[in-house]
Protein backbone atom coordinates (compact mmCIF):
# COMPACT_ATOMS: atom_id res chain seq x y z
CA UNK A 1 0.00 0.00 0.00
CA UNK A 2 1.62 3.38 -1.18
CA UNK A 3 2.79 5.45 1.95
CA UNK A 4 0.26 8.16 1.30
CA UNK A 5 -2.65 5.85 1.46
CA UNK A 6 -1.59 4.77 4.76
CA UNK A 7 -1.31 7.82 6.38
CA UNK A 8 -4.82 9.08 5.16
CA UNK A 9 -6.41 5.93 6.64
CA UNK A 10 -4.62 6.89 10.04
CA UNK A 11 -6.09 10.28 9.69
CA UNK A 12 -9.95 8.89 8.91
CA UNK A 13 -9.38 6.03 11.90
CA UNK A 14 -7.93 9.50 14.24
CA UNK A 15 -11.07 11.50 13.27
CA UNK A 16 -13.07 8.51 13.71
CA UNK A 17 -12.02 7.78 17.31
CA UNK A 18 -12.16 12.00 18.55
CA UNK A 19 -15.67 11.69 17.13
CA UNK A 20 -16.21 8.79 19.26
CA UNK A 21 -14.73 10.20 21.89
CA UNK A 22 -17.34 13.68 21.20
CA UNK A 23 -19.78 12.03 21.25
CA UNK A 24 -19.07 9.65 24.58
CA UNK A 25 -17.54 12.02 26.60
CA UNK A 26 -18.69 15.70 25.63
CA UNK A 27 -22.64 15.12 24.31
CA UNK A 28 -24.98 14.14 26.76
CA UNK A 29 -25.79 10.84 26.66
CA UNK A 30 -29.48 10.73 25.93
CA UNK A 31 -29.06 12.83 22.89
CA UNK A 32 -30.82 11.96 19.54
CA UNK A 33 -32.76 9.15 21.93
CA UNK A 34 -35.86 10.97 20.54
CA UNK A 35 -34.88 13.00 17.81
CA UNK A 36 -32.37 15.75 17.99
CA UNK A 37 -33.19 16.77 21.62
CA UNK A 38 -31.51 16.00 24.61
CA UNK A 39 -33.92 12.70 26.14
CA UNK A 40 -33.39 13.65 29.59
CA UNK A 41 -35.07 17.08 29.28
CA UNK A 42 -38.18 15.55 29.00
CA UNK A 43 -38.16 14.01 32.14
CA UNK A 44 -36.36 16.60 33.80
CA UNK A 45 -39.46 19.17 32.22
CA UNK A 46 -42.03 16.85 33.16
CA UNK A 47 -40.78 16.98 36.78
CA UNK A 48 -40.53 20.51 37.09
CA UNK A 49 -43.80 20.88 38.50
CA UNK A 50 -45.11 24.74 38.71
CA UNK A 51 -44.83 26.14 42.15
CA UNK A 52 -47.55 28.15 43.78
CA UNK A 53 -47.60 30.62 45.95
CA UNK A 54 -50.99 31.07 46.92
CA UNK A 55 -52.80 34.36 47.15
CA UNK A 56 -51.89 35.38 50.87
CA UNK A 57 -48.04 35.75 49.13
CA UNK A 58 -48.88 38.22 46.63
CA UNK A 59 -51.39 40.24 48.98
CA UNK A 60 -47.80 41.13 51.10
CA UNK A 61 -46.72 43.40 48.04
CA UNK A 62 -49.88 43.76 45.69
CA UNK A 63 -52.02 45.09 47.86
CA UNK A 64 -54.04 47.39 45.89
CA UNK A 65 -54.45 44.62 42.84
CA UNK A 66 -55.48 41.97 46.31
CA UNK A 67 -58.22 44.43 47.38
CA UNK A 68 -59.81 45.12 44.03
CA UNK A 69 -59.69 41.17 43.39
CA UNK A 70 -60.63 40.70 46.79
CA UNK A 71 -64.08 42.25 46.47
CA UNK A 72 -64.48 41.25 42.83
CA UNK A 73 -66.70 38.45 41.58
CA UNK A 74 -63.10 36.26 40.69
CA UNK A 75 -63.30 36.50 44.64
CA UNK A 76 -66.36 33.96 45.90
CA UNK A 77 -65.43 32.11 48.43
CA UNK A 78 -69.37 31.50 49.88
CA UNK A 79 -69.53 29.45 46.33
CA UNK A 80 -66.09 28.34 46.51
CA UNK A 81 -65.64 29.95 43.13
CA UNK A 82 -61.62 31.55 43.26
CA UNK A 83 -59.97 32.66 40.31
CA UNK A 84 -56.50 33.00 41.91
CA UNK A 85 -53.73 35.53 41.20
CA UNK A 86 -51.79 32.64 39.50
CA UNK A 87 -53.97 31.23 37.06
CA UNK A 88 -54.08 34.33 35.69
CA UNK A 89 -50.28 35.29 36.28
CA UNK A 90 -48.95 31.67 35.92
CA UNK A 91 -46.65 30.59 38.91
CA UNK A 92 -45.24 32.03 41.36
CA UNK A 93 -41.89 30.12 41.52
CA UNK A 94 -39.69 28.48 43.49
CA UNK A 95 -38.23 25.04 42.40
CA UNK A 96 -37.00 21.43 44.01
CA UNK A 97 -33.37 21.97 44.72
CA UNK A 98 -30.85 19.80 42.75
CA UNK A 99 -33.06 20.20 39.44
CA UNK A 100 -30.55 21.75 36.40
CA UNK A 101 -33.37 22.58 34.28
CA UNK A 102 -34.64 26.04 34.47
CA UNK A 103 -37.70 26.59 33.57
CA UNK A 104 -38.95 30.43 32.71
CA UNK A 105 -42.35 29.88 35.14
CA UNK A 106 -40.76 28.26 37.84
CA UNK A 107 -37.19 29.94 38.41
CA UNK A 108 -36.56 31.35 41.66
CA UNK A 109 -39.60 32.70 43.62
CA UNK A 110 -40.83 35.93 42.52
CA UNK A 111 -40.03 38.95 42.50
CA UNK A 112 -36.35 37.68 43.45
CA UNK A 113 -35.39 36.78 39.86
CA UNK A 114 -38.69 35.59 38.21
CA UNK A 115 -40.73 37.81 36.36
CA UNK A 116 -44.61 37.35 36.36
CA UNK A 117 -46.32 38.13 33.33
CA UNK A 118 -48.93 40.92 33.16
CA UNK A 119 -51.51 39.15 30.64
CA UNK A 120 -51.62 40.87 26.88
CA UNK A 121 -54.58 39.17 25.10
CA UNK A 122 -56.98 38.78 27.54
CA UNK A 123 -59.24 37.73 24.58
CA UNK A 124 -57.11 34.27 24.80
CA UNK A 125 -57.16 34.58 28.85
CA UNK A 126 -61.12 35.17 29.84
CA UNK A 127 -62.42 33.01 26.86
CA UNK A 128 -60.61 29.82 28.45
CA UNK A 129 -63.38 30.05 31.25
CA UNK A 130 -66.16 32.67 29.27
CA UNK A 131 -66.38 31.27 25.86
CA UNK A 132 -69.94 29.76 25.43
CA UNK A 133 -69.91 26.24 24.91
CA UNK A 134 -72.77 23.41 24.55
CA UNK A 135 -72.90 21.58 28.08
CA UNK A 136 -70.96 24.70 30.02
CA UNK A 137 -72.71 25.00 33.14
CA UNK A 138 -74.60 28.03 33.00
CA UNK A 139 -73.79 28.82 36.36
CA UNK A 140 -70.56 29.45 34.53
CA UNK A 141 -70.90 32.95 32.57
CA UNK A 142 -70.53 32.47 29.11
CA UNK A 143 -70.43 34.80 26.67
CA UNK A 144 -70.28 34.74 22.53
CA UNK A 145 -66.96 37.11 22.39
CA UNK A 146 -67.29 38.00 18.72
CA UNK A 147 -70.81 39.32 19.14
CA UNK A 148 -70.28 40.44 22.99
CA UNK A 149 -66.78 42.07 22.49
CA UNK A 150 -66.39 42.24 18.59
CA UNK A 151 -62.68 41.12 18.77
CA UNK A 152 -61.96 44.05 21.42
CA UNK A 153 -59.88 43.12 24.96
CA UNK A 154 -61.73 41.89 27.38
CA UNK A 155 -60.05 44.26 29.53
CA UNK A 156 -60.68 47.38 27.07
CA UNK A 157 -63.72 47.85 29.41
CA UNK A 158 -63.48 44.81 32.30
CA UNK A 159 -61.13 45.62 35.52
CA UNK A 160 -60.19 41.63 35.21
CA UNK A 161 -59.14 42.11 38.88
CA UNK A 162 -63.05 42.88 39.63
CA UNK A 163 -64.66 42.11 36.62
CA UNK A 164 -68.02 43.50 37.00
CA UNK A 165 -66.07 46.90 37.48
CA UNK A 166 -66.01 48.95 34.29
CA UNK A 167 -63.54 51.12 32.78
CA UNK A 168 -63.58 54.40 30.45
CA UNK A 169 -67.13 55.07 29.46
CA UNK A 170 -68.82 52.32 30.98
CA UNK A 171 -67.29 54.11 34.12
CA UNK A 172 -68.59 57.22 33.63
CA UNK A 173 -72.01 55.59 33.24
CA UNK A 174 -72.20 53.84 36.13
CA UNK A 175 -71.31 57.35 37.85
CA UNK A 176 -74.13 58.77 36.55
CA UNK A 177 -75.25 62.62 36.32
CA UNK A 178 -78.86 64.17 37.16
CA UNK A 179 -81.57 63.72 34.68
CA UNK A 180 -83.78 66.18 36.32
CA UNK A 181 -80.37 69.00 36.34
CA UNK A 182 -80.02 67.87 32.49
CA UNK A 183 -83.47 68.61 31.35
CA UNK A 184 -83.43 72.13 32.73
CA UNK A 185 -80.07 72.24 30.45
CA UNK A 186 -81.59 71.27 27.58
CA UNK A 187 -83.76 73.64 26.33
CA UNK A 188 -81.27 74.50 23.16
CA UNK A 189 -81.36 71.18 21.82
CA UNK A 190 -85.30 70.99 21.51
CA UNK A 191 -85.48 72.88 17.87
CA UNK A 192 -83.19 70.25 16.02
CA UNK A 193 -83.77 67.10 18.59
CA UNK A 194 -87.26 67.51 20.08
CA UNK A 195 -88.38 68.12 23.55
CA UNK A 196 -87.86 64.52 25.27
CA UNK A 197 -84.82 63.86 22.04
CA UNK A 198 -87.60 62.25 20.02
CA UNK A 199 -86.56 63.60 16.35
CA UNK A 200 -89.67 63.63 13.89
CA UNK A 201 -90.33 65.12 10.31
CA UNK A 202 -88.56 68.61 9.95
CA UNK A 203 -86.07 68.00 13.03
CA UNK A 204 -82.21 67.89 11.49
CA UNK A 205 -80.74 66.02 15.25
CA UNK A 206 -80.79 62.58 15.66
CA UNK A 207 -83.08 60.86 18.23
CA UNK A 208 -81.38 60.50 21.62
CA UNK A 209 -84.36 59.53 23.48
CA UNK A 210 -83.69 56.22 25.29
CA UNK A 211 -80.25 56.04 23.70
CA UNK A 212 -77.32 54.59 25.97
CA UNK A 213 -76.32 56.85 28.52
CA UNK A 214 -72.50 56.34 28.09
CA UNK A 215 -72.57 56.67 24.62
CA UNK A 216 -74.58 59.82 24.71
CA UNK A 217 -71.95 61.27 26.96
CA UNK A 218 -69.33 59.71 25.22
CA UNK A 219 -70.90 61.71 21.96
CA UNK A 220 -70.58 65.41 23.40
CA UNK A 221 -67.23 64.57 24.78
CA UNK A 222 -65.80 63.88 20.98
CA UNK A 223 -67.70 66.53 19.43
CA UNK A 224 -66.77 68.75 22.09
CA UNK A 225 -62.77 67.38 21.69
CA UNK A 226 -63.08 67.43 18.08
CA UNK A 227 -62.59 63.95 17.95
CA UNK A 228 -66.00 63.75 16.53
CA UNK A 229 -66.07 66.53 13.60
CA UNK A 230 -69.72 68.11 13.39
CA UNK A 231 -69.88 72.18 12.78
CA UNK A 232 -73.42 72.23 14.49
CA UNK A 233 -72.34 69.88 17.80
CA UNK A 234 -68.99 71.32 18.12
CA UNK A 235 -70.68 74.89 19.15
CA UNK A 236 -73.26 73.48 20.85
CA UNK A 237 -71.20 71.20 22.70
CA UNK A 238 -67.62 73.58 23.75
CA UNK A 239 -69.63 75.11 26.08
CA UNK A 240 -70.65 71.72 27.60
CA UNK A 241 -68.95 71.17 30.94
CA UNK A 242 -68.47 67.44 32.61
CA UNK A 243 -71.41 67.84 34.90
CA UNK A 244 -73.36 69.02 31.71
CA UNK A 245 -72.74 66.38 29.71
CA UNK A 246 -73.37 63.54 32.99
CA UNK A 247 -76.57 65.25 33.60
CA UNK A 248 -77.64 65.79 30.01
CA UNK A 249 -76.79 62.07 28.93
CA UNK A 250 -78.92 61.00 31.95
CA UNK A 251 -81.78 63.13 31.12
CA UNK A 252 -81.81 61.96 27.35
CA UNK A 253 -81.45 57.86 28.20
CA UNK A 254 -84.07 58.39 30.64
CA UNK A 255 -86.61 59.33 27.80
CA UNK A 256 -88.63 57.22 26.13
CA UNK A 257 -88.60 55.58 22.52
CA UNK A 258 -90.07 52.25 22.48
CA UNK A 259 -89.18 49.62 20.39
CA UNK A 260 -91.16 48.49 17.47
CA UNK A 261 -90.88 44.36 17.06
CA UNK A 262 -88.38 41.98 17.73
CA UNK A 263 -88.35 38.08 18.19
CA UNK A 264 -87.81 35.45 15.18
CA UNK A 265 -89.46 37.08 12.03
CA UNK A 266 -87.46 40.16 13.03
CA UNK A 267 -84.06 38.60 12.73
CA UNK A 268 -84.87 36.85 9.21
CA UNK A 269 -85.66 40.77 8.02
CA UNK A 270 -82.54 41.75 9.58
CA UNK A 271 -80.85 38.95 8.02
CA UNK A 272 -82.53 39.70 4.53
CA UNK A 273 -80.89 43.21 4.75
CA UNK A 274 -77.64 42.09 5.47
CA UNK A 275 -77.59 43.54 8.73
CA UNK A 276 -77.40 39.99 10.93
CA UNK A 277 -74.04 40.86 11.90
CA UNK A 278 -74.93 44.38 13.21
CA UNK A 279 -77.70 42.63 15.33
CA UNK A 280 -75.14 41.04 17.48
CA UNK A 281 -74.82 44.69 18.81
CA UNK A 282 -77.63 46.55 17.98
CA UNK A 283 -80.46 44.13 17.76
CA UNK A 284 -82.23 43.25 15.07
CA UNK A 285 -84.82 46.26 15.57
CA UNK A 286 -82.49 48.60 16.94
CA UNK A 287 -82.76 47.93 20.41
CA UNK A 288 -78.73 47.17 21.59
CA UNK A 289 -77.96 43.81 23.12
CA UNK A 290 -75.58 44.58 25.69
CA UNK A 291 -75.20 47.52 27.61
CA UNK A 292 -71.91 48.72 25.77
CA UNK A 293 -73.65 49.16 22.23
CA UNK A 294 -75.54 52.36 21.30
CA UNK A 295 -79.02 52.05 20.14
CA UNK A 296 -80.46 52.85 16.77
CA UNK A 297 -83.75 53.15 17.83
CA UNK A 298 -85.50 55.98 15.66
CA UNK A 299 -83.01 57.29 13.76
CA UNK A 300 -84.02 58.59 10.12
CA UNK A 301 -81.81 56.17 7.14
CA UNK A 302 -79.94 59.42 6.10
CA UNK A 303 -78.73 60.22 9.65
CA UNK A 304 -77.73 56.65 9.83
CA UNK A 305 -76.37 56.49 6.33
CA UNK A 306 -74.09 59.46 7.13
CA UNK A 307 -73.27 57.77 10.40
CA UNK A 308 -71.76 54.76 8.24
CA UNK A 309 -69.77 56.91 6.24
CA UNK A 310 -68.17 58.92 8.81
CA UNK A 311 -66.51 55.94 10.09
CA UNK A 312 -65.62 54.66 6.70
CA UNK A 313 -64.21 57.81 6.09
CA UNK A 314 -62.67 59.08 9.43
CA UNK A 315 -64.60 61.53 10.48
CA UNK A 316 -65.92 59.50 13.62
CA UNK A 317 -63.80 56.79 14.42
CA UNK A 318 -64.29 53.69 16.61
CA UNK A 319 -62.40 50.42 16.50
CA UNK A 320 -65.32 48.55 16.01
CA UNK A 321 -67.70 50.54 13.58
CA UNK A 322 -64.99 51.83 11.52
CA UNK A 323 -63.74 48.57 10.90
CA UNK A 324 -67.19 47.70 9.43
CA UNK A 325 -68.11 50.43 7.72
CA UNK A 326 -65.17 50.03 5.64
CA UNK A 327 -66.30 46.39 4.97
CA UNK A 328 -69.50 47.61 3.65
CA UNK A 329 -69.89 48.73 -0.25
CA UNK A 330 -72.11 51.99 -0.71
CA UNK A 331 -75.23 49.37 -1.87
CA UNK A 332 -74.65 47.80 1.16
CA UNK A 333 -74.62 50.73 3.13
CA UNK A 334 -78.20 51.96 2.30
CA UNK A 335 -79.34 48.78 2.65
CA UNK A 336 -78.42 48.36 6.01
CA UNK A 337 -79.28 51.93 6.78
CA UNK A 338 -82.53 51.56 5.13
CA UNK A 339 -83.52 48.37 7.44
CA UNK A 340 -82.50 50.14 11.07
CA UNK A 341 -84.28 53.64 9.62
CA UNK A 342 -87.47 51.66 9.50
CA UNK A 343 -86.77 51.27 13.46
CA UNK A 344 -88.91 54.03 14.94
CA UNK A 345 -90.09 55.06 18.16
CA UNK A 346 -93.46 54.08 19.00
C1 LIG B 1 -41.94 40.38 48.02
C2 LIG B 1 -42.85 41.21 47.28
C3 LIG B 1 -43.68 40.59 46.17
C4 LIG B 1 -44.51 39.49 46.26
C5 LIG B 1 -44.77 38.61 47.47
C6 LIG B 1 -45.17 39.39 44.96
N1 LIG B 1 -44.70 40.36 44.12
FE1 LIG B 1 -45.27 40.66 42.20
N2 LIG B 1 -43.87 42.12 41.99
C7 LIG B 1 -43.05 42.56 42.99
C8 LIG B 1 -42.08 43.50 42.42
C9 LIG B 1 -40.98 44.23 43.20
C10 LIG B 1 -42.36 43.56 41.03
C11 LIG B 1 -41.62 44.34 39.97
C12 LIG B 1 -42.27 45.62 39.71
C13 LIG B 1 -41.67 46.26 38.51
O1 LIG B 1 -40.72 45.71 37.95
O2 LIG B 1 -42.21 47.29 38.15
C14 LIG B 1 -43.51 42.71 40.79
C15 LIG B 1 -44.11 42.54 39.56
C16 LIG B 1 -45.27 41.79 39.36
C17 LIG B 1 -46.03 41.73 38.14
C18 LIG B 1 -45.68 42.45 36.86
C19 LIG B 1 -46.13 43.88 36.96
C20 LIG B 1 -45.75 44.67 35.74
O3 LIG B 1 -46.27 45.78 35.64
O4 LIG B 1 -44.95 44.18 34.93
C21 LIG B 1 -47.07 40.88 38.34
C22 LIG B 1 -48.14 40.50 37.34
C23 LIG B 1 -46.97 40.41 39.69
N3 LIG B 1 -45.88 40.96 40.29
C24 LIG B 1 -47.85 39.50 40.25
C25 LIG B 1 -47.65 38.89 41.48
C26 LIG B 1 -48.40 37.76 41.95
C27 LIG B 1 -49.53 37.10 41.19
C28 LIG B 1 -47.90 37.44 43.17
C29 LIG B 1 -48.35 36.27 44.06
C30 LIG B 1 -47.99 34.96 43.55
C31 LIG B 1 -46.84 38.38 43.47
N4 LIG B 1 -46.70 39.23 42.41
C32 LIG B 1 -46.10 38.41 44.64
C33 LIG B 1 -43.10 42.20 44.33
C34 LIG B 1 -43.80 41.11 44.82
C1 LIG C 1 -58.74 36.79 35.70
C2 LIG C 1 -57.32 36.97 35.55
C3 LIG C 1 -56.54 37.71 36.64
C4 LIG C 1 -56.50 37.45 37.98
C5 LIG C 1 -57.26 36.37 38.75
C6 LIG C 1 -55.56 38.37 38.55
N1 LIG C 1 -55.05 39.19 37.59
FE1 LIG C 1 -53.65 40.63 37.84
N2 LIG C 1 -53.91 41.24 35.89
C7 LIG C 1 -54.71 40.59 34.97
C8 LIG C 1 -54.69 41.34 33.74
C9 LIG C 1 -55.46 40.99 32.45
C10 LIG C 1 -53.86 42.46 33.97
C11 LIG C 1 -53.55 43.58 32.99
C12 LIG C 1 -54.57 44.66 33.30
C13 LIG C 1 -54.86 45.56 32.16
O1 LIG C 1 -54.26 45.46 31.10
O2 LIG C 1 -55.76 46.40 32.35
C14 LIG C 1 -53.36 42.34 35.33
C15 LIG C 1 -52.46 43.22 35.93
C16 LIG C 1 -51.83 42.98 37.15
C17 LIG C 1 -50.69 43.70 37.67
C18 LIG C 1 -49.96 44.81 36.95
C19 LIG C 1 -50.69 46.08 37.26
C20 LIG C 1 -50.46 47.12 36.25
O3 LIG C 1 -51.12 48.13 36.43
O4 LIG C 1 -49.68 46.94 35.30
C21 LIG C 1 -50.39 43.19 38.90
C22 LIG C 1 -49.29 43.63 39.83
C23 LIG C 1 -51.36 42.15 39.16
N3 LIG C 1 -52.20 42.04 38.07
C24 LIG C 1 -51.40 41.39 40.31
C25 LIG C 1 -52.43 40.50 40.63
C26 LIG C 1 -52.63 39.91 41.93
C27 LIG C 1 -51.77 40.17 43.14
C28 LIG C 1 -53.71 39.08 41.82
C29 LIG C 1 -54.40 38.26 42.91
C30 LIG C 1 -54.84 38.99 44.09
C31 LIG C 1 -54.18 39.15 40.43
N4 LIG C 1 -53.37 40.04 39.76
C32 LIG C 1 -55.23 38.42 39.91
C33 LIG C 1 -55.41 39.42 35.16
C34 LIG C 1 -55.64 38.83 36.39
C1 LIG D 1 -60.06 30.21 35.43
C2 LIG D 1 -61.34 30.64 34.91
C3 LIG D 1 -61.60 32.12 34.71
C4 LIG D 1 -60.85 33.03 34.00
C5 LIG D 1 -59.51 32.83 33.32
C6 LIG D 1 -61.62 34.26 34.00
N1 LIG D 1 -62.77 34.10 34.70
FE1 LIG D 1 -64.27 35.45 34.91
N2 LIG D 1 -65.23 34.23 36.21
C7 LIG D 1 -64.84 32.94 36.52
C8 LIG D 1 -65.75 32.40 37.51
C9 LIG D 1 -65.66 31.00 38.12
C10 LIG D 1 -66.71 33.42 37.77
C11 LIG D 1 -67.93 33.34 38.67
C12 LIG D 1 -67.69 33.78 40.08
C13 LIG D 1 -69.01 33.71 40.83
O1 LIG D 1 -69.99 33.22 40.29
O2 LIG D 1 -69.05 34.18 41.96
C14 LIG D 1 -66.36 34.54 36.93
C15 LIG D 1 -67.08 35.73 36.86
C16 LIG D 1 -66.89 36.71 35.87
C17 LIG D 1 -67.78 37.81 35.60
C18 LIG D 1 -69.06 38.13 36.32
C19 LIG D 1 -70.22 37.45 35.65
C20 LIG D 1 -71.50 37.69 36.37
O3 LIG D 1 -72.29 38.50 35.91
O4 LIG D 1 -71.71 37.02 37.40
C21 LIG D 1 -67.23 38.54 34.58
C22 LIG D 1 -67.81 39.78 33.93
C23 LIG D 1 -65.98 37.90 34.24
N3 LIG D 1 -65.80 36.80 35.04
C24 LIG D 1 -65.10 38.39 33.28
C25 LIG D 1 -63.81 37.87 33.10
C26 LIG D 1 -62.77 38.52 32.35
C27 LIG D 1 -62.92 39.86 31.65
C28 LIG D 1 -61.68 37.70 32.40
C29 LIG D 1 -60.30 37.93 31.79
C30 LIG D 1 -59.55 39.08 32.35
C31 LIG D 1 -62.04 36.52 33.15
N4 LIG D 1 -63.32 36.68 33.58
C32 LIG D 1 -61.21 35.42 33.36
C33 LIG D 1 -63.78 32.26 35.97
C34 LIG D 1 -62.80 32.81 35.17
C1 LIG E 1 -67.16 47.08 24.93
C2 LIG E 1 -67.08 46.68 26.32
C3 LIG E 1 -66.90 45.19 26.66
C4 LIG E 1 -65.93 44.33 26.19
C5 LIG E 1 -64.82 44.62 25.17
C6 LIG E 1 -66.16 43.07 26.86
N1 LIG E 1 -67.23 43.18 27.72
FE1 LIG E 1 -67.99 41.67 28.90
N2 LIG E 1 -69.50 42.91 29.49
C7 LIG E 1 -69.61 44.24 29.16
C8 LIG E 1 -70.79 44.79 29.83
C9 LIG E 1 -71.27 46.24 29.74
C10 LIG E 1 -71.36 43.72 30.57
C11 LIG E 1 -72.61 43.75 31.41
C12 LIG E 1 -73.65 43.24 30.45
C13 LIG E 1 -75.03 43.50 30.86
O1 LIG E 1 -75.28 43.69 32.05
O2 LIG E 1 -75.84 43.49 29.92
C14 LIG E 1 -70.53 42.55 30.33
C15 LIG E 1 -70.78 41.28 30.86
C16 LIG E 1 -69.91 40.19 30.76
C17 LIG E 1 -70.11 38.89 31.36
C18 LIG E 1 -71.29 38.49 32.21
C19 LIG E 1 -72.35 37.97 31.27
C20 LIG E 1 -73.57 37.49 32.00
O3 LIG E 1 -74.29 36.67 31.40
O4 LIG E 1 -73.83 37.92 33.13
C21 LIG E 1 -69.04 38.10 31.04
C22 LIG E 1 -68.78 36.67 31.43
C23 LIG E 1 -68.18 38.92 30.21
N3 LIG E 1 -68.73 40.17 30.06
C24 LIG E 1 -66.97 38.47 29.71
C25 LIG E 1 -66.23 39.17 28.75
C26 LIG E 1 -65.08 38.61 28.07
C27 LIG E 1 -64.51 37.22 28.28
C28 LIG E 1 -64.63 39.57 27.21
C29 LIG E 1 -63.47 39.47 26.23
C30 LIG E 1 -63.61 38.46 25.19
C31 LIG E 1 -65.51 40.75 27.37
N4 LIG E 1 -66.45 40.46 28.31
C32 LIG E 1 -65.36 41.94 26.67
C33 LIG E 1 -68.79 44.97 28.34
C34 LIG E 1 -67.72 44.46 27.62
C1 LIG F 1 -78.85 73.28 15.25
C2 LIG F 1 -79.32 71.95 15.48
C3 LIG F 1 -78.79 71.22 16.73
C4 LIG F 1 -78.81 71.65 18.03
C5 LIG F 1 -79.27 73.00 18.59
C6 LIG F 1 -78.32 70.54 18.82
N1 LIG F 1 -78.01 69.50 18.01
FE1 LIG F 1 -77.26 67.70 18.59
N2 LIG F 1 -77.10 67.12 16.65
C7 LIG F 1 -77.48 67.87 15.56
C8 LIG F 1 -77.08 67.19 14.35
C9 LIG F 1 -77.30 67.66 12.92
C10 LIG F 1 -76.47 65.96 14.76
C11 LIG F 1 -75.84 64.86 13.88
C12 LIG F 1 -74.37 65.17 13.77
C13 LIG F 1 -73.54 64.04 13.23
O1 LIG F 1 -73.89 63.49 12.18
O2 LIG F 1 -72.55 63.70 13.87
C14 LIG F 1 -76.51 65.97 16.20
C15 LIG F 1 -75.99 64.93 16.99
C16 LIG F 1 -76.08 64.89 18.35
C17 LIG F 1 -75.67 63.78 19.16
C18 LIG F 1 -75.10 62.45 18.66
C19 LIG F 1 -76.23 61.44 18.55
C20 LIG F 1 -75.81 60.08 18.13
O3 LIG F 1 -76.71 59.23 18.02
O4 LIG F 1 -74.63 59.82 17.92
C21 LIG F 1 -75.89 64.12 20.46
C22 LIG F 1 -75.61 63.25 21.69
C23 LIG F 1 -76.45 65.46 20.46
N3 LIG F 1 -76.54 65.89 19.19
C24 LIG F 1 -76.81 66.14 21.62
C25 LIG F 1 -77.25 67.47 21.60
C26 LIG F 1 -77.51 68.22 22.80
C27 LIG F 1 -77.37 67.67 24.22
C28 LIG F 1 -77.89 69.46 22.42
C29 LIG F 1 -78.26 70.62 23.30
C30 LIG F 1 -77.31 70.97 24.34
C31 LIG F 1 -77.88 69.48 20.97
N4 LIG F 1 -77.47 68.26 20.53
C32 LIG F 1 -78.20 70.58 20.20
C33 LIG F 1 -78.10 69.09 15.59
C34 LIG F 1 -78.27 69.87 16.72
C1 LIG G 1 -69.41 44.39 17.94
C2 LIG G 1 -70.55 45.27 18.09
C3 LIG G 1 -71.05 46.05 16.90
C4 LIG G 1 -71.43 45.57 15.67
C5 LIG G 1 -71.35 44.15 15.17
C6 LIG G 1 -71.94 46.70 14.94
N1 LIG G 1 -71.87 47.83 15.71
FE1 LIG G 1 -72.54 49.66 15.19
N2 LIG G 1 -71.81 50.44 16.93
C7 LIG G 1 -71.13 49.72 17.88
C8 LIG G 1 -70.56 50.63 18.85
C9 LIG G 1 -69.73 50.26 20.06
C10 LIG G 1 -70.93 51.95 18.43
C11 LIG G 1 -70.57 53.29 19.10
C12 LIG G 1 -69.31 53.78 18.44
C13 LIG G 1 -68.94 55.17 18.84
O1 LIG G 1 -68.82 55.44 20.03
O2 LIG G 1 -68.73 55.99 17.93
C14 LIG G 1 -71.73 51.77 17.23
C15 LIG G 1 -72.29 52.84 16.52
C16 LIG G 1 -73.05 52.68 15.39
C17 LIG G 1 -73.75 53.74 14.71
C18 LIG G 1 -73.79 55.20 15.14
C19 LIG G 1 -75.01 55.41 16.02
C20 LIG G 1 -75.35 56.84 16.25
O3 LIG G 1 -76.34 57.07 16.98
O4 LIG G 1 -74.69 57.73 15.71
C21 LIG G 1 -74.39 53.20 13.63
C22 LIG G 1 -75.26 53.92 12.63
C23 LIG G 1 -74.08 51.78 13.63
N3 LIG G 1 -73.27 51.50 14.72
C24 LIG G 1 -74.54 50.90 12.68
C25 LIG G 1 -74.10 49.57 12.58
C26 LIG G 1 -74.40 48.71 11.47
C27 LIG G 1 -75.28 49.11 10.28
C28 LIG G 1 -73.78 47.53 11.72
C29 LIG G 1 -73.71 46.31 10.82
C30 LIG G 1 -73.23 46.51 9.47
C31 LIG G 1 -73.12 47.65 13.00
N4 LIG G 1 -73.32 48.91 13.48
C32 LIG G 1 -72.43 46.64 13.64
C33 LIG G 1 -71.02 48.34 17.94
C34 LIG G 1 -71.30 47.48 16.90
Amino acid sequence: MPRHIRRLLLVLIGLGLVAVAVRNLVVDRSFYEYGHYRGNAVAEIARDKPKFQGTAYCQSCHAAEYDTWAHGLHYSPDTARIVKCEVCHGPGGGRDPGQNYLHAATGPVHPGNLKLAVPADTTALCTVCHEQIVGRPAEQRQIVSGEHAGGQQCSLCHDAHAPLRFKGALAAAAAGGNPAAGQRKTAACAPCHGPTGVSAAGLIGPTLAGQNRAYLAAALAAYRSGARKNPIMLGVASVLSNSDIEDIAAFFASQKCAAGPGGAAQLAAARAAGAAMCASCHGANGVPTGAAWPSLLGQSTDYLQGALRSYAGGDRSHVVMSAIAKSLDDAGTAKVAAYYGGAACK
